[in-house]
């Protein structure tokens, strides 16, 4: 079981050693962690941030544990050299297009919603988001009009296949949960979005088993603050899915709480936290490494296939908020270490 570890930057190295140490108190017999640089570190060091061995070591793992990459220093670089770019690089260059992020209150946690305790217990959702297309990848510039004004400019796109096998995803995602999705759109303005309905739409017929509904991206953020128990999963586009689990997040009480798993075609997978860097912060180990703990363990659910491992992280995460142990993110005063140790403990 190879596993490929980047850190990344800002928190994200002080997250991943959390998770790592998690990985490491299972025991697991052939487990091979690889680390490589990527994000700003790898731009320190390297001039790139995405550099080519750090690629192969990725894509010749079983699965990647990715902590976070931002770096303010490299904010105003060439895009292509930016942090970020090795994210995007990764889930392009290795075909993960099916990004899953689960959002659910941890009981006892509800008072740490934004929501009110009654509205947030009922939150149980999976956003399934593409993470290969739509306005991320096309072309995109800053140019100057005949007149002398400055345009930027970025080609949102989604071809029909691209709409269909996320949409399968989706569609199967509910089938192992409540039976319910919901496809988030902006189809009353974008042809991108009417073209994403159309196709959805499509591939309902292969799923009668599931009730489908669709719904405008400015309503689905003012419904997941409204109602949010009303969805079971979201399928929807890469820059709508980004928005959308963001905000999930304080609906649950944290962005320190939210895992995520990008999956291909195949059994390669990218698992991360679905917070950045968090350069407010960083360097003074008070950030909550659950989220990538939590990530840890859709790893070894969705590429290891140890199902049982991944319910016992799981668990053990559940255990530790139940027992009080809360991150400053969470009104508490425990540090990303003691998070460790505590989660270590219960497991
Ligand atoms: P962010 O998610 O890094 O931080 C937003 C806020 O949430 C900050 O106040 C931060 O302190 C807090 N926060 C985030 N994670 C936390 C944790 N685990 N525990 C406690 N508090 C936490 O978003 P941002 O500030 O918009 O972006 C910072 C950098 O991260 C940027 O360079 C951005 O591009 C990058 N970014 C990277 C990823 C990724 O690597 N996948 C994701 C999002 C943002
Ligand atoms: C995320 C991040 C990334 C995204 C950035 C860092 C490119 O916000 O993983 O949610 O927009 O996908
Ligand atoms: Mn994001």
């Amino acid at each position: 079981m190879k596993i490929a570890v980047l850190p990344g930057d800002g928190i994200g190295p002080e997250v991943t050693r959390e998770a790592v140490r998690v990985l490491e108190a299972l025991g697991l017999a052939d487990l091979e962690l690889t680390y490589a640089d990527v994000g700003g570190a790898a731009y320190h060091r390297t001039g790139h941030p995405l550099p080519v061995e750090t690629l192969e070591i990725a894509r010749s793992s079983d699965a990647i544990l990715f902590g976070a990459v931002g770096d303010p220093t490299c904010d105003n670089l060439e895009r292509h050299l930016r942090p970020e770019q090795a994210i995007l690089g990764l889930r392009k260059e290795l075909g993960l297009f099916a990004n899953l992020r689960p959002a659910k209150v941890f009981k006892g946690l509800e008072d740490a919603s934004a929501l009110r305790p009654e509205v947030a217990g009922a939150i149980d959702l999976l956003i399934v988001r593409e993470l290969n297309g739509d306005v991320y990848f096309g072309e995109k510039g800053i140019r100057t009009l005949p007149d002398g004004r400055r345009q930027g400019w970025d080609m949102m796109s989604y071809a029909e296949d691209e709409v269909r096998r996320i949409a399968h995803v989706g569609f199967k995602a509910a089938q192992g949960r409540r039976g319910k999705l919901c496809s988030v759109d902006k189809a009353n303005v974008l042809e991108t979005s009417q073209l994403w309905r159309d196709v959805v739409c499509e591939v309902a017929a292969d799923y009668p088993d599931i009730e489908l509904s669709h719904m405008y991206v400015d309503n689905a953020a003012m419904q997941l603050v409204r109602s949010p128990g009303q969805f079971d999963v979201i399928v929807t586009g890469n820059l709508f899915g980004d928005i959308l689990s963001d905000q999930a997040s304080m609906c649950v009480g944290s962005i320190g709480l939210l895992a995520s798993a990008s999956l291909s075609e195949g059994t390669l997978g990218l698992y991360e936290p679905i917070h950045g860097s968090a350069p407010d912060i960083a360097g003074q180990g008070v950030a909550n490494p659950m989220a990538t703990v939590l990530s840890a363990a859709m790893l070894l659910r969705h590429s290891l296939g140890l199902e049982a491992q991944a319910a016992r992280v799981e668990a053990a995460v559940a255990k530790t908020l139940a027992d009080g142990v809360r991150g400053a993110d969470l009104g508490g005063s425990h540090g990303t270490a003691q998070i460790g140790d505590a989660i270590v403990e219960r497991l």
